[in-house]
């Protein structure tokens, strides 16, 4: 039998340049050209990500007609249970559903940065923070992958705004990129290698993401080692022979072959090598038939079993953000009548708009999974109390506030209407509609025992905080969000989920709101590595809600913080232990996460970064021991001037915390690390950057000491020794010299220098 690459090499001889050209891009909306006479079968792709939107026809487009699949909670509710195992179970239940509906690749997850709480698509991503997008992209992944169906890492690069997606370049620093913007898919490509990549509609530092050389071949391809094939997000391309030059294989969707007679004349007329076309072919017939290979054949799914489980999933999102005096869970024995106010409760918003809306098998509103729940144990009154359709209709409050006055709870469901966060635009602001905000001055009036319900898929602020006793953060929960809201308003379930976002006090406390959303084409990242809590923390901003917060209705204790070593070298993986102990009466899950800071550095460095997280489940009084690993890339930061991770010697504080503010225990670490780097030495270059390594003072000392012995006696002295303070001198490129010594100090002197420099490695 033949391998796949075998197939995929004899194929190659025996295609046309027409059919390899035609294998460039899709048949129609959803599938892949199939070439009959040599058995090339299509394979079909469908959003995506935390549900299947299949149309009935691979040609319709947009948001017409879906088969119904089961809506999963959206990624934002999805990242706040920090469950690496739980969304790998979700991909399974995923990937079932695509082999009963024929799909071979599910395009998700989306692991782009929330780099401001108004990002249209926060919804559909994870984090503010690349270590945990990137390993709950892979969770994904991998949770899909491993039952044979394929994925689609997107949106490839630095998509994080939706005004003017398809025109605006992120102009972003390297070291901002490197360290944010692309170590989420850098983690994602390393653990899971997911069969797709979608290239984002945006460009990168002015260069189309679907023909970015840079991204799609040099970072992605050579330095990361991705085996998968690109794909373009749905009309990305730009220029469809650049794109085949940086390795962009599949344009998405099919154009009726526009663009692949393009490719044919390119080639024809010498602007475009054949070998190109060949090599990204080849891996596209790869990927088809491994795709083709494991489908499995008569999967059906479950949709009460499936519903249940999205259940269970919409349970773990919830994160409990406030909850004076034990107001929650709601129990017979504190309460009977509850007053139940809000539409949301009866028409549920359980995700966001745009190319991810699946139709759902069922959908459960949280009204009568309360009442079910209730029982004859509780009377729920329930008022309408605002109209999601209209943000100022104040006419359903008095009836609200009435039944709120008669109750011994209140339960006030509100969040964002469904035009506020879509694909396609971002949010103006952050608030909720003022009908809801004036419910809940009415309310508090007449009733001190609140909690407020929140369903939203961003950060919103909260004016009215101060004056509930309890909140819960339901986000978009899926078509079963309203059953897991009434689990954990009744304890049935004990919240364990944690903030993956800040949420800020007001919008102009956010990092990029200077810039964001970028205009004129241009977004500048202005806060670079600062991004969520590494700009709260570094401007010692006070958020709402920090990074990584969550209550539980129990307690958790940590202790016993061990470090394998108390000094380390850049090559020793370093083990980190610590016990956390159930210290409440129920059982519970906690999220214990690892934080590293640098105590000193060559760079400005954020206070401390996430490293490592781990859910862990506990029974009442039950301890455990959580352990994790540190390398030397979870030391490091990248540095643009040497286009390089380094990791420097030094102290380092290792943090275990139950957020990002609640740190509990702390160690110190000693890294020695012998790093040598090569010398990006150019033209450009100061006499002071010249001057700071040993290496290559060497070179550059018998040339200017020459220069400066013949300088006025002011000079003299401290210059030659090169104890100079004199910035004006030391910051001049070298190749000033050639000009202030009147060519005593010639250019090809300077050059024939920099020459040298490419042969030797400095030690930092
Ligand atoms: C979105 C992608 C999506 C594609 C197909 C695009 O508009 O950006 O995320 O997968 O459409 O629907």
């Amino acid at each position: 039998m033949k391998t796949i690459e075998q197939q995929a090499d004899e194929l190659i001889k025996e295609l046309t340049l027409e059919e390899k050209a035609s294998l460039c891009s899709g048949r129609d909306e959803w599938t892949f050209k199939p070439i009959d006479r040599l058995d090339i079968p299509g394979i079909w792709v469908a959003d995506g990500p935390h549900g299947l939107r299949k149309s009935p026809n691979s040609s319709t487009g947009g948001f017409g007609d879906q088969i119904p699949a089961t809506c999963f909670p959206t990624a934002s509710a999805l990242s706040a249970t920090w469950n690496k195992e739980l969304i790998r179970e979700v991909g399974k239940y995923l990937a079932i559903e695509c082999q009963a509906l024929n799909v071979n690749i599910i395009l998700g997850p989306g692991v782009n940065i929330k780099r401001s709480p108004t990002g249209g698509r926060n919804f559909e991503y994870f984090s503010e923070d690349p270590v945990l997008s990137g390993e709950l992209g892979a969770a994904y992944i991998n949770g899909i992958q491993n039952e044979g169906v394929g994925t689609s890492l997107k949106h490839f690069a630095c998509n994080s705004q939706e005004t003017q997606r398809m025109m605006v370049s992120a102009e972003i620093s390297e070291r901002t990129m490197r360290e944010i913007y692309l170590t989420n898919f850098e983690i994602a490509i390393k653990k899971a290698n997911p069969w797709t990549v979608m290239a984002a509609y945006n460009p990168v530092n002015g260069t189309d993401s679907t023909s970015n050389k840079y991204l799609l071949n040099d970072i992605l391809k050579d330095e990361w080692g991705y085996e998968g094939i690109v794909i373009s997000d749905w009309v990305s391309v730009h220029n469809r022979i650049a794109g085949i030059k940086a390795g962009m294989h599949v344009e998405m969707p099919g154009n009726d072959g526009m663009n692949d007679k393009k490719i044919v004349d390119a080639v024809k007329s010498g602007k475009l090598d054949e070998k190109q076309i060949d090599k990204l072919v080849k891996e596209t017939l790869k990927l088809v038939f491994k795709a083709k290979a494991v489908k499995k054949k008569g999967v059906t799914f479950n949709h009460i079993e499936h519903h249940k489980y999205a259940r269970k999933v919409a349970g773990e999102t919830i994160v409990l953000l406030k909850n004076e005096n034990n107001l929650l869970p709601i129990t017979k024995e504190k309460y009977n009548k509850v007053a139940l106010l809000g539409e949301f409760s009866i028409s549920p918003r359980f995700q966001g708009n745009g190319s991810s809306e699946v139709k759902p098998t069922y959908v459960d509103n949280a009204k009568d999974e309360i009442i079910k729940l209730a029982g004859d144990d509780f009377k729920v009154d329930y008022a309408q109390a605002y109209k999601i359709s209209d943000d100022n209709d104040l006419s359903l409050i008095n009836e609200a506030v009435a039944i709120a006055s008669n109750a011994d709870i209140a339960i006030i469901h509100i969040g964002l209407p469904s035009h506020y966060e879509s694909e396609g635009y971002d949010r103006k602001h952050i608030e909720i509609p003022p009908a809801q905000i004036k419910l809940i001055k009415e309310t508090v009036k007449v009733q001190k025992n609140i909690v407020v319900v929140l369903t939203n898929g961003a950060a919103i602020s909260m004016p009215w905080l101060n004056n509930v006793s309890a909140v819960l953060e339901a986000w978009l929960g899926g078509q079963a969000g309203g059953g897991a809201i009434a689990d954990t308003l009744f304890g049935k379930v004990n919240p364990s989920g944690k903030l993956a976002e800040t949420f800020p006090q007001r919008l102009e406390d956010t990092p990029a709101f200077m810039d964001f959303p970028g205009m004129n084409r241009k977004l500048f990242y202005g806060e670079g590595i600062f991004v969520g809590y590494r700009w709260y923390e570094k401007r010692k901003i006070e958020p709402l809600f920090p990074f990584g917060f969550g209550l539980s209705y129990t307690s958790f204790e940590y202790s016993n913080l061990k470090l394998s070593k108390e000094k380390i070298t850049e090559k020793e993986t370093l083990i980190v232990t610590c016990n956390v102990k159930n210290i409440g009466d129920r059982a519970g899950k906690e999220i214990v996460q690892l934080y590293v800071s640098d105590k000193e550095s060559r760079l400005i460095r954020p206070i401390k970064e996430l490293k490592g997280f781990e859910k862990i489940n506990l029974e009442a009084g039950a301890e455990s021991i959580v352990s994790f690993e540190l390398k030397s890339r979870d030391f490091s930061y990248f540095d643009d001037k040497f286009n390089s991770w380094i990791t420097e010697s030094g102290e380092f504080k290792i943090s275990m915390g139950a957020s990002s503010k609640d740190i509990r225990l702390k160690k110190s670490l000693l890294l020695n690390t012998v790093l040598s780097v090569k010398v990006p030495f150019d033209t450009r270059t100061s006499l002071r950057e010249w001057i700071s390594y040993p290496e290559t003072k060497e070179l550059v000392y018998p040339i200017v000491e020459d220069y400066f012995k013949k300088m006025p006696t002011e000079f003299e002295g401290e210059l030659i020794d090169f104890k100079i303070k004199n910035d004006f001198f030391l910051d001049m490129p070298m190749m000033k010299y050639v000009n202030l010594s009147r060519g005593s100090i010639s250019k090809e002197c300077i050059l024939k220098l920099i020459e040298d420099t490419k042969k030797i490695r400095i030690k930092l």
